[in-house]
This record gives structure tokens, C-alpha cells and sequence, in this order.
């Protein structure tokens, strides 16, 4: 979390192509909030994170560098849609759950943390019981030599069983009873209530051990789970994951525009557009939400509101909304050249895609420069003769010049194919020049 805005802002480079402006005022956002939390804690509680709403057409990476934000993080992060919510009253999902998500997955990375710095334990504790049954116990009356040929053994033992060689071998496991642990992300706060009590008596039934016959390689992450259940201080992660939610949290509200109402389609506006921006308020402006592991403050999560806004415009959001998403970032529409680039530098590109996958045939596929360039090209015509979906045309173009080479993939087995300017063009042409046809197959 202590990276700088350029470390931020490089990382994201490698998948992000371009807006720049995002880039920087989120990387910007997140420092602030680390330079928050060194502070003492009367200013830590007078500085309210600016919550930034992106604008940008679709398909230029708005989600993209969310989700690459989420993989670099260690820090409590979700993105969730806004169109999923439902007014509080009505049956669907309400705004609060979007908390307790926060709080479920701060919990995930709080017990995936404590779960490292209990590696070893947890290693010992995997191989003393399995060894244990793949060694019977000497009598306490063993003679003092028969001991010390016991313990050559064993640790003969353990390291046949570190390295592997036992994996095949069955043995007989008596596992404590998991907790039972309900999936209920979707469940509405009253129900996940029941659904706790109904856990408890699961437990309280499932008291009895369960012996299962597996093999060491099961065995390995079977008692890997206990281990690490068993270590846990359940009370100190869920306090410590309610912290951490509560300032450093972050929530990615995607397709916040689908939630606004515009004026254009104001025939078919359902009332529970307006109800969903108007129970985000108390919670983008902090309130507190209960939840399973205890009640949350939401003052300080950070909230990064997206949209295309085709239809409507921020300022269709009703004006509470808008001003608690102070910070606006306009991201570019696409360019040739920006198609090019995503084609071609980021991390892990379409091309780079087809060529790992066709490759599996045993079939070397290679794209020459200029046939790149004319993808690029050829794209971005069919943005502008049509409609501008930005770099998600790329997925069509490129299907579209594969698809036979992919089906015919086994007849090149061993062989190279190179996708060549020429090819491009013949596949290509007359699809992109004919408005009617790009429209179907583009
Ligand atoms: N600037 C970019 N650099 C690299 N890849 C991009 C860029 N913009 C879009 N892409 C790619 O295009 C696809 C769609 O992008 P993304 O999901 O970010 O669109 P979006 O802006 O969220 O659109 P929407 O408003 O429709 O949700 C992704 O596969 C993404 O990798
Ligand atoms: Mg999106």
C-alpha cells in the first residue's frame, strides 16, 4: 500500500493504455490515504477521502484499470455495479450489502496474511500428523537403540513426504469438523441473521469427528485448512478487517450513469433508480452499517464512481450524488494509435492470447507489423462508422481474422503462420466498408 503515485501509475501502465489523468488522480487518491494514516488521529478524523467519479466512453478502460487496481492491492478493495442494487423495500440487493462485501474480503486478505506468518506452524503441524500415520508409534518399552532407529526413520519419513514421493499413498484422516460457512453475500441482512443461527446449529450437530480415508496429497491441504482454522483468532482478524475497511477501503461503483435518470428516456425511468442514489448518500457520506463482524463506519472508504454517460450526464445524478463526488476524471476516446499500443504493449494482449492458445496446437502464430497497424486501422474506421465501443472492437476484429485459422489450428500443428498485412485486408475490406455488414459481424 506505501507505493508512490508514479509506482502506481507505472504498474498500471503495463495493462492501461493511455488516460493518464485517471491514472494519476486515483494513484493520487490512494497515497492520500496513506499519508492519512500516519497522521495523529484527531486530523486522521478531520480528513475525508475525495471520491472520484470517472467519465469515458465505452470500452477505453474504465473498468480495466479498476480491476488491475484490485490485483495490486493489499488493501480492502471491491467493485461492484450500481444497476445491481435495489431500493431499500424492494426485493434485490440494497446498497448496505456493497459494505459488507468490503468488510468480507478485508477478511479474506486479514486471514490470508495471518495464514503467512503461521507457514510454519501450519507445515509442522501437516507433516506431524501425517507421519504420524505412516508410522506407527514405537511401544513406550522400545529398547533405547530400537528409539534411535525410530528417529532415523522418521525423519527419513518426513522428508520423503516433503518432497512428494508419499503423495499416492492412502491414509486414514480423522478431520475435525469444518465450520460450516454459508456463501451469503447475497443475502438480505435479516436473512443472513437466520442464516447464522442455522449455522450454529449445523455446527453443534456436526460436533462428531468425520474419519476420511484420502491420500497424502489430499491429506496435505485437508490438514493444511485445519491447521490454519485451528491457529486463527477469529475475534482479532474480524476487529482487525473492520479496521482496515473502514480507512483504507476502497468500493468501485461501475455503471453509476445506469443509475441516473435521464431526460431522454425519462418515459421509462423506474422510481427505484432515484431510491438507489438516494440510499448511497448516507453511505458515500459515511454512516454506519452493521454487519456480521460488527458495525462499520463507511466516513472514510473511498469510493470511485464510473460511467459512460452516453445517455445521461452527471449531472442527471441528482445533486446530493454528484457533489459527493468531487473529483471528475475524463478519460480519451481511443485512438489508432492508442489501438495499436493496447495491441501491442500491454501485459498480456489479445495477440499475446491467440498466439499462448494457438500454440497449445503446436502452431507458432506471428503477426507481422503492418498487419498490426492495419488491425488498428481497420478498428477504429468500424468505431467511427459505427458505434465507438473502443478497444472491445478489438475482440470482434481479431475474432473475425481468426476464426478460420483457429478451426483449421491442428492442420499447422509444427508449422508457423503469419498473419500478413494482405490477410488482414482480404478478411477485412469489405466488411469494415460496407456500413450494414460491420454493423452485423463487427
Ligand atoms: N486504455 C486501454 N488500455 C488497454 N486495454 C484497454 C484500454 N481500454 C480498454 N481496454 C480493453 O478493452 C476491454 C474493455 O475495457 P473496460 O472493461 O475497461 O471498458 P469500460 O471503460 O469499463 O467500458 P464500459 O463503460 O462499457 O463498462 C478490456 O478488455 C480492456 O482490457
Ligand atoms: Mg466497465
Amino acid at each position: 500500500m506505501n507505493l508512490t503515485p508514479k509506482e502506481i501509475v507505472a504498474y498500471l501502465d503495463k495493462y492501461v493504455i493511455g488516460q493518464n489523468a485517471a491514472k494519476k488522480t486515483i494513484a493520487l487518491a490512494l497515497r492520500t490515504r496513506y499519508r492519512r494514516m500516519q497522521l495523529d488521529e484527531t486530523l486522521q478524523n478531520e480528513i475525508m477521502p475525495k471520491n472520484i467519479l470517472m467519465i469515458g466512453s465505452t470500452g477505453v478502460g474504465k473498468t480495466e484499470i479498476s480491476r488491475r487496481l484490485a490485483k495490486m492491492m493489499s488493501v480492502p478493495f471491491i467493485k461492484v455495479e450500481a444497476s445491481k442494487y435495489t431500493e431499500v423495500g424492494f426485493v434485490g440487493r440494497d446498497v448496505e450489502s456493497m459494505i459488507r462485501d468490503l468488510v468480507v474480503n478485508s477478511i479474506s486478505i486479514v486471514k490470508a496474511e495471518q495464514e503467512e506468518s503461521n507457514r510454519d506452524k501450519i507445515d509442522n503441524y501437516v507433516l506431524n500428523k501425517i507421519v504420524e500415520k505412516l508410522l506407527p508409534p514405537l511401544p513406550e518399552s522400545a529398547s533405547e537403540s530400537k528409539k534411535d532407529d525410530y528417529q532415523m526413520l522418521l525423519s527419513a519419513m518426513e522428508k520423503r513426504v516433503e518432497a512428494g514421493e508419499m503423495d499416492d499413498k492412502i491414509i486414514t484422516l480423522d478431520l475435525a469438523k469444518l465450520n460450516i460457512e454459508f456463501d451469503d453475500s447475497g443475502l438480505p441482512p435479516e436473512m443472513a441473521k437466520v442464516q447464522e443461527s442455522f449455522s450454529k446449529v449445523f455446527a453443534s450437530i456436526n460436533k462428531e469427528d468425520n474419519t476420511k480415508e484420502v491420500s497424502v496429497k489430499d491429506a496435505k491441504s485437508l490438514l493444511r485448512q485445519e491447521a490454519s482454522q485451528k491457529l486463527l483468532d477469529t475475534a482479532s482478524v474480524n476487529a482487525e478487517a473492520l479496521r482496515r475497511a473502514e480507512n483504507g477501503g476502497i468500493i468501485f461503483l461501475d455503471e453509476i450513469d445506469k443509475i441516473a435518470l435521464s431526460e431522454k428516456s425519462s418515459g421509462r425511468n423506474d422510481p427505484s433508480k432515484e431510491g438507489v442514489q438516494r440510499d448511497l448518500l448516507p453511505i458515500v457520506e459515511g454512516s454506519s452499517v452493521s454487519t456480521k463482524y460488527g458495525t462499520i463506519n463507511t466516513d472514510h472508504i473511498l469510493f470511485i464512481a464510473a460511467g459512460a454517460f452516453h445517455v445521461s450526464k452527471p449531472s442527471d445524478l441528482i445533486p446530493e450524488l454528484q457533489g459527493r463526488f468531487p473529483l471528475r476524471v475524463e478519460l480519451e476516446s481511443l485512438t489508432e494509435e492508442t489501438l495499436y499500443q493496447i495491441l501491442t504493449q500491454t501485459q498480456n494482449s489479445l495477440l499475446k492470447q491467440y498466439i499462448a492458445l494457438l500454440g497449445v496446437e503446436g502452431m507458432t502464430l506471428t503477426f507481422e507489423d503492418e498487419a498490426i497497424r492495419a488491425i488498428a486501422k481497420l478498428a477504429h474506421r468500424a468505431n467511427e462508422n459505427t458505434e465507438d465501443i473502443g478497444a472491445r472492437r478489438l475482440h470482434t476484429v481479431l475474432e473475425n481474422i481468426l476464426e478460420e485459422t483457429s478451426y483449421d489450428a491442428d492442420e499447422y500443428s509444427g508449422k508457423e503462420f503469419v498473419i500478413t498485412k494482405d490477410l488482414v485486408h482480404s478478411k477485412l475490406d469489405e466488411v469494415v466498408e460496407d456500413d450494414d455488414l460491420s454493423r452485423y459481424i463487427l
